[in-house]
């Protein structure tokens, strides 16, 4: 579905992504693993259009995307769950919420699909009026994938969902997770917690200093110490 090959990003004349392929297949949840600063945001921003690749192709659904502004990406159905959540805190639940449809005009649709997201996301139910900036940070997680959803993705990436959760609350992520997959979304989560990305992806790619230094099945990663050791300094 989400096709990246020969990628190259480079900020001033540090190449922060080489040479980056691999595939997102539909239907399917993907993750990209790896340490601080080994390109995954940027491969994220890369795959919306906030970041312009110097090389390579993003096909999406078979049609070239690179170089596409922003927008052109999220009416496509590519949307991205920012790193650190970045809900707006002095807007209530239900105005960021909101925010993800301006690329919308079908208000019956937004306005039913608002109601989705409480069904989707209970526990934020009770919380619609309140600031965002007032939630703990699971919930502002579920504000930020919720935002995200109002846009009605095809594909979704996720950055990085459970940094600075409870464990408790990474569970409840899992969960998450699995099931907007299984609502037929298709998922590339970016991960640094190899649990997470065992428990919900099929296929795992870790990226090194901006290079795909492994590929392969998620569910073998926990018990590959060679992998974790080489590529993520565990
Ligand atoms: N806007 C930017 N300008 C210059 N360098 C950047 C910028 N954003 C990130 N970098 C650098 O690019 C590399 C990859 O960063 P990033 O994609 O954020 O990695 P990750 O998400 O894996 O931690 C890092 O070396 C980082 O310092
Ligand atoms: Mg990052």
């Amino acid at each position: 579905m989400l096709d990246i090959q020969h990628l190259r990003v480079v900020y001033g004349i540090t190449e922060v992504l080489r040479d980056v392929t691999f595939d997102v297949p539909q239907g399917s949840i993907v993750a990209l693993l790896g340490g601080n600063g080994s390109g995954k945001t940027t491969m994220l921003n890369t795959l919306t259009g906030m970041v312009k690749p110097a090389a390579g192709s993003i096909r999406f659904e078979g049609i070239e995307c690179a170089g596409l502004p922003a927008k052109g990406f999220v009416q496509r159905g590519i949307v991205q769950v920012p790193q650190g959540r970045e809900v707006w805190p002095s807007m209530s639940v239900h105005e960021n919420l909101e925010l993800g449809a301006v690329t919308r005009k079908d208000w019956p649709g937004i306005r039913s699909d608002m109601e989705e997201m409480f069904e989707i996301f209970p526990k934020l139910k009770p919380h619609q009026r309140k600031r965002a900036g007032a939630l703990s940070g699971g919930e502002q997680q579920m504000v930020a994938i919720g935002r995200a959803l109002m846009a009605r993705p095809k594909c979704l990436l996720m950055d990085e969902p459970s940094a600075g959760l409870a464990p408790a609350i990474v569970s409840d992520m899992v969960d998450t997770i699995l099931a907007l997959n299984r609502r037929g979304l298709t998922i590339l989560l970016v991960e640094q917690n190899i649990g997470v990305a065992a428990a919900v992806a099929e296929y795992a790619h870790i990226l090194q200093n901006g290079e795909i230094a492994f590929s392969g099945a998620a569910a073998g990663l926990v018990d590959n110490p060679a992998v974790l050791g080489a590529y993520l300094g565990r």
